[in-house]
C-alpha cells in the first residue's frame, strides 16, 4: 500500500488522476470523471459506453457497420431459450428482466458482492440444474448467452451501483480499485497505465479504451473470440474473461485461470468489477456490445 501511495504522489505531481487509499467512493468518482473528461473534450458520458468507438470518429464506423448485421443476435436468441429452460427469472427482482445496471450489489444479509454471473450460477444451482452435465462455466458459453439476454433487456438503463456505508461493501470496492491501480505482471503494468494514463493511445496495434463505461456493454461478443470457436456463442465473454485477457496481456497470471474457477467466480475481479461499475454510474447499458 505505502508503494501504491508514493506512486500516488508521482502521479498526481504529473497532473495525473491520483489514486487516494482513503478517500470515499462519491470523491474518487469525482476525480475519474474529470480526468476522463479533461483528457476527451467534447467526448459525452454516454460516449464512454461504446469503448475506442465512443472517442475516435473513425473506428465509430467500423462499430456502425458491424452493428448492422448484429452477430450476437442468434447468441441473445440461445440465452433467451436457455433462461427460460432454467427457470432463471424464478430466483430475480422483475422477473430477472431489466435488472442488469444495479449490479454488482452488495448483499447485507452475506456481506459479499454479488456479480450478476454469480447471482446466475447460484439460481442454476437452486434450480437443480447439473452444471457439468450442462456444461456450464463461468466467463463465456451458456451462462454468457444467459446475462447477455439479460443486458439486453437493460438496454438504455443507467449503471446505479451502491456501495452503502458498510465496512464489508467499502471493502470490497477498495480491494477492486487496489486491483484497478497496482502494478503487476513481469511487464509491470496496472489497469490504470492503459486504461486511464495512456487511454486514447497506441499500444501495440490497439487503441486503447478508457476505463470510464469499461462494464456498460458486457458481457461482450468478441471477433477474436468467434473466430477461436466453433459455435454460436463462441463470441461471449463476461467481463472476467476480459480481466483475465488483460491480466495475460502484461504476463499476470489470470486470478480465475484453472478448474477451480470454472464454476466459480474470483472475489477479486468481482470486486474489480464492483469499483469499475461505480465509477460508470449513469452510463445507459448498452449490451451485449461488439467488440475486435
Ligand atoms: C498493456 C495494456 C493493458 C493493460 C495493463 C490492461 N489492459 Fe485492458 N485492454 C487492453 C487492450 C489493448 C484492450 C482492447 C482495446 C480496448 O478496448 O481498450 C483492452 C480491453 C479491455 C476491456 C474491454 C473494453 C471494451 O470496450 O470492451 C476491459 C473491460 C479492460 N481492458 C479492462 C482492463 C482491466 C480491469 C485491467 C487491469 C486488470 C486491464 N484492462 C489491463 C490493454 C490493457
Amino acid at each position: 500500500m505505502k508503494k501504491l501511495l508514493v506512486a500516488a504522489t508521482a502521479l498526481s505531481l504529473l497532473g495525473m488522476m491520483p489514486m487516494v487509499a482513503n478517500a470515499s467512493p462519491e470523491s474518487d468518482l469525482k476525480a475519474f470523471r474529470g480526468f476522463f473528461f479533461k483528457r476527451f473534450p467534447g467526448v459525452k458520458l454516454q460516449d464512454f459506453a461504446d469503448g475506442i468507438y465512443g472517442i475516435d470518429a473513425k473506428r465509430k464506423e467500423e462499430w456502425t457497420a458491424m452493428e448492422e448485421f448484429p452477430p450476437y443476435e442468434p447468441g441473445i436468441d440461445i440465452g433467451k431459450k436457455l433462461f427460460a429452460k432454467y427457470k432463471v427469472g424464478s430466483c430475480f427482482k422483475n422477473g430477472g428482466i431489466a435488472i442488469k445496471q444495479n449490479y454488482p450489489y452488495f448483499n447485507s444479509k452475506d456481506g459479499t458482492v454479488h456479480s450478476l454471473e454469480g447471482d446466475v450460477l447460484t439460481c442454476l444451482e437452486k434450480n437443480g440444474v447439473d452444471l457439468k452435465a450442462e456444461k456450464i462455466t463461468t466467463q463465456k458459453g451458456k451462462l454468457a448467452a444467459i446475462t447477455a439476454y439479460m443486458a439486453f433487456t437493460s438496454r438504455g438503463k443507467k449503471i446505479n451501483v451502491v456501495v452503502p456505508k458498510d465496512k464489508r461493501a467499502l471493502a470490497a470496492y477498495n480491494l477492486g480499485k487496489q486491483h484497478f491501480y497496482a502494478k503487476r505482471g513481469q511487464l509491470n503494468f496496472s489497469c490504470a497505465d492503459c486504461h486511464a494514463y495512456n487511454s486514447g493511445r497506441m499500444a501495440r496495434a490497439n487503441l486503447l479504451s478508457p476505463a470510464l463505461g469499461h462494464v456498460s456493454h458486457f458481457p461482450v461478443y468478441r471477433k477474436q473470440w468467434e473466430a477461436g470457436g466453433t459455435d454460436a456463442l463462441a463470441g461471449f465473454g463476461t467481463i472476467e474473461r476480459r480481466y483475465g485477457g488483460c491480466n495475460k496481456s502484461i504476463r499476470a497470471k489470470p486470478l480465475n485461470e484453472g478448474d477451480e474457477w470454472k464454476f466459480k467466480q474470483h472475489p477479486e475481479y468481482v470486486a474489480l468489477e464492483y469499483f469499475e461499475s461505480y465509477m460508470s454510474n449513469g452510463i445507459a447499458i448498452n449490451g451485449p456490445g461488439i467488440r475486435e
